[in-house]
């Protein structure tokens, strides 16, 4: 959420020219207020309602943002072993931390199991068995939730979709009794709640609503089972606001949320996009302006490997020059575009910018997904991540040097 002072886009008081000079392009930097506003803001919505917010750590997996993240109390959720490394190391404890995912390896559950964790979610009847297989073998009470798939259509696009029975995620919630069966019966498995995730950037409570109703109705029902479950997860999800779309406020979600669990259920949540997604923008440079009678194109330094959701999704990220437009800029209309050598490697269409070459572009609400998600496509080292902390900044993640992209091969390197 940068903003202008005195013609000049800034982060909290640091300005991103200072950034950019310092540490060079492409670069990603975040907001440390921002990123605890929204975390505060879940957490006040809740009031005093029994709660737990877990950090979906595939958001931004970067060990300082955990940090933040884990000294304001959040709990995590993880979907891999190097993510659940990464907590660790950056100071989450085990028992704050839930294990959701669809392909977890028994190397990975054994992992879990061995240092503690809150919670697995597990999301097929075979799963349920390895890990019931891995917690006898060890002689450790492990807790578990089923993810359920509600059948929900969360409206948002299809790949970040989840909740639909035509994904791969979850068990029907037909199926979902008998595995709680299987789990009261094990006396190394404890049933500690119901997950379910729909789906990411989500415009609109009803299909949450939907799906928590649905969640909420199976808890009861293995209530009066003699299962009583303790918290019921209803997954992450919120959307922000890229372009024109309006996502309810926090407080309306954690209202139109709470509203629909009874009281004898802690609820967990578990954000990504909408703790860090405004907090992160992606700065890059114009190294030309490229003018074709079909098109012009500002061809910059950051790339698809970079950030490749508008590549992968088609989505939009508001593109602002660093230095504000004045009266002797050229204003062009163009495609913001990377130096990949794929079609798809764009990062903005149609944008009116000055486009010179030289001129610093910043890319907005690129906190969530965009570092994540880079690559090393076109042997392009990643980009340094920047922490801005009021008026300071500080690198939390080194620029990738080439030397780090070989270390792998060097060694191995045939004769
Ligand atoms: N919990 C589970 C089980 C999830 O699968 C996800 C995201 C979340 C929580 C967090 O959802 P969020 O609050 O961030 O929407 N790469 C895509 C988004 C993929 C989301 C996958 N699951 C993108 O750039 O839009």
């Amino acid at each position: 959420m940068p903003d202008y002072h005195h013609g000049n886009l800034f982060v909290e008081s640091v300005s991103l020219h200072a950034v950019a000079a310092a540490v060079g392009t492409p670069c990603y930097v975040y907001s440390k207020a921002a990123l605890q506003a929204r975390w505060r803001a879940y957490d006040r919505a809740f009031g005093a309602r029994s709660h737990r917010i877990c950090y979906a750590v595939k958001a931004n997996d970067n060990l300082s943002i955990i940090r933040v993240l884990q000294q304001l109390g959040s709990g995590f959720d993880i979907v891999s072993g190097g993510e659940l490394e990464r907590a660790l190391a950056a100071g989450a404890a085990a028992q704050d931390i839930v294990f959701s995912g669809v392909g977890k390896s028994r190397t990975e559950i054994a992992r879990a199991i061995d240092c503690g964790i809150a919670c697995i979610n597990v999301e097929s009847a075979a799963e349920l068995a390895r890990v019931a297989a891995l917690a006898a073998a060890r002689r450790r009470v492990v807790a578990v939730a089923v993810r359920v798939n509600p059948d929900v259509d969360a409206a948002t696009h299809p790949y970040i979709s989840t909740g639909l029975k035509e994904t791969k995620f979850g068990v029907p919630l037909a199926d979902a009794p008998a595995l709680y069966r299987a789990i009261a019966a094990d006396p190394w498995l404890e049933a500690a709640g119901i997950a379910c995730h729909i789906g990411s950037q989500l415009t609109t409570v009803a299909p949450v609503v939907e799906a928590v109703g649905e969640i909420v109705g199976l808890a009861e029902i293995l209530r009066g089972n003699g299962i009583a479950l303790t918290h019921l997860d209803v997954g992450g999800g919120l959307g922000i606001r890229y372009r024109a779309e309006t996502p309810p406020p926090i407080e309306t979600l954690v209202a139109a949320v709470c509203a629909a669990v009874p009281a004898h259920y802690t609820v967990m949540m578990e954000p990504g996009r909408s703790l860090v997604g405004a907090a992160g923008t992606l700065l890059t440079t114009v190294e030309y302006l490229k003018q074709t009678p079909a098109k012009n194109f500002a061809i910059v330094d950051a790339g698809m490997n970079d950030l490749l959701r508008p590549a992968l999704y088609d989505a939009w990220h508001d593109v602002l020059p660093v230095q504000a437009v004045t009266a002797g800029d050229t204003i062009i209309r163009c495609d913001v575009v990377g130096p990949i050598c794929e079609t798809g490697d764009w990062l903005a269409r149609d944008r009116e910018l000055p486009a010179a070459a030289g001129r610093l572009l910043a890319i907005l609400d690129a906190g969530a997904y965009g570092f994540a998600m880079t690559s090393n496509y076109n042997a392009r080292p990643r980009p340094p991540e920047v922490l801005i902390d009021n008026d300071r900044f500080s690198v939390i993640r080194a620029r990738e040097t080439l030397t780090d992209l070989m270390a792998n091969e060097l060694a191995h390197l045939s004769p």
